[in-house]
């Protein structure tokens, strides 16, 4: 991984994804003898965020690193700036760049023309830090992925393909509820079912949410209205009424299953306050393991990686 590209989890083998999952495993239990000593990371973003920015930021500097946090505002990219010339002139001051972008291809631009690794932090095709950071949360609660069942349920969205991507590299099966026009992209399906023959995974695709629920290990949710569609907002929560996942739809699931969430919520909308409280609900989880997989990542990609802290003597 060291010195690539992050912008889909199709960048990744299963191998890779085995991998991060075993150095966040470490990060969280005891931490690394990493050294980002005089590496600085460039946050590029044209969206908001939380736990995306903070993670990161904070991942920098507990492995010794900078940070530079660059707004929407200042830089402007096509705007101000071409992409293409941000990349370059950003690719003599920093070590890596994560972009968090509207268009997928304003990151394939930046990653073709830096000459630094550029990290998906978001854009409207994939979150793959986030799948990869699900992916751990996922294994630490049920002790591994193989043959597991993840149902999601909602929007066919960034964060439902990098878990398609994700979950058909790792063997595990991937049931998907969406309405008729809100599916995930068919580019992205065909990659998943390519990677599912390989491993072993099952991928089902229903626009009827209790078919994809019943008997699943995790059930997933997302926003109805991802940044960037706000004007969209009132049709979609017209056309999502019935996708909301709540304390009945989930108990169609397994007794022991998990249930997930990206945040931020829209609490009522596509998750009752009941399920997002309940025992079941691990997505504060998700938001902590954002850090643990971060450190690992960046470690991985800038080479700072050397031992974990418990064996160090
Ligand atoms: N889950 C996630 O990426 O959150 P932010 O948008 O707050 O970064
Ligand atoms: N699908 C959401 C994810 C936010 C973390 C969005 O793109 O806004």
């Amino acid at each position: 991984m060291r010195g690539k590209d992050l912008l889909s989890i199709a960048n990744l083998s299963g191998k890779d994804i085995g991998l991060l999952i075993s150095d966040t495993a470490d990060m969280k239990a005891s931490g690394w003898l990493s050294s980002l000593n005089g590496k600085t990371l460039a946050l590029l973003f044209e969206k908001p965020s939380l736990r995306t920015r903070v993670s990161f930021e904070v991942a920098m500097r507990q492995l010794g690193g900078q940070v530079i946090y660059l707004s929407p505002a200042e830089v402007g990219l096509n705007k101000r700036e071409s992409v293409s010339d941000v990349a370059r002139v950003l690719s003599r001051y920093v070590d890596a760049i994560a972009a968090r972008t509207f268009s997928h291809q304003t990151l394939e631009v930046l990653a073709s023309c830096a000459n630094v690794p550029v990290i998906n932090a978001l854009s409207d095709l994939e979150h793959p830090c986030q799948a990869l950071a699900d992916l751990f949360t996922i294994y630490e609660n049920k002790g591994g992925l193989k043959d597991l069942t993840l149902a999601f349920v909602g929007d066919g969205n960034n964060v439902a393909h990098s878990l398609l991507l994700g979950a058909s590299l790792t063997g595990m099966n991937l049931r998907i509820a969406c309405p008729e026009g809100y599916q995930v992209q068919e580019q992205i399906l065909r990659l998943a079912e390519r990677y599912a023959r390989d491993s072993g995974s099952e991928i089902f695709c229903t626009l009827e949410p209790p078919l994809a629920i019943s008997g699943a290990d995790i059930v997933y949710t997302d926003v109805w209205t991802s940044m960037g569609q706000e004007s969209e907002a009132r049709k979609r929560r017209q056309i999502f009424a019935g996708y909301q996942i709540n304390n009945q739809l989930l108990s169609l699931a397994r007794e022991d299953a998990i249930f997930m969430h990206p945040l931020p919520a829209h609490h009522g909308q596509e998750v009752t306050d009941d399920t997002l409280d309940s025992p079941a609900s691990v997505v504060f989880d998700q938001a902590e393991n954002r850090l643990h997989l971060t450190k690992a990542l960046l470690s991985e990609i800038l080479g700072g990686l050397e031992m974990p802290l418990a064996n160090y003597h």
